[in-house]
């Protein structure tokens, strides 16, 4: 019986994984099961939790010195495309200034790889995309206060 279990749950993975590599290509199935940057930072310069309309929450968190992004990290309680775009939205932050920040939209994050998402699951990149630049507007207000 625990045999018969072990090989059902063994092949529905299987089935998931050949189902997330056709749908997030090989590079986005990878960050899925490992994705990097997925830890919050103690006392960020700016910081963003944002829910979307399905009712999942990204948070993203940013570290700047000087005027570039020395960190950058995330958290999502969301689906499996919510962690990949999570996890590509604070990479590609890493070294960039507020302005090169406002440049990571959906269509760049999902661009890293090769555009490679269900059109369903567009509204997770966006949903990165708008946490992080909330994250930035956040830095901006703490950085214009502390003037
Ligand atoms: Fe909510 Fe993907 S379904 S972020």
């Amino acid at each position: 019986m625990s045999d018969e279990l072990d090989d059902f749950i063994n092949d529905l993975q299987g089935e998931l994984n050949t189902r997330a590599i056709k749908d997030y290509g090989q590079a986005g199935f990878e960050r899925w099961k490992n994705p990097p940057h997925n830890h919050p930072i103690k006392n960020p310069d700016g910081y963003a939790s944002v829910t979307g309309s399905c009712g999942d929450t990204m948070e993203i968190f940013l570290k700047f010195k000087g005027d570039k992004v020395k960190d950058a990290s995330f958290q999502t309680n969301g689906c499996g495309p919510s962690i990949i775009c999570g996890s590509l939205a604070a990479e590609l932050a890493f070294g960039k200034n507020p302005e090169e920040l406002t440049e990571i939209t959906n269509n760049a994050i999902i661009n890293i790889i090769g555009g490679r998402i269900p059109e369903e699951d567009m509204h997770c990149a966006s949903l990165a995309a708008e946490t992080l630049q909330e994250a930035l507007s956040q830095y901006m207000k703490n950085k214009q206060r502390s003037k």
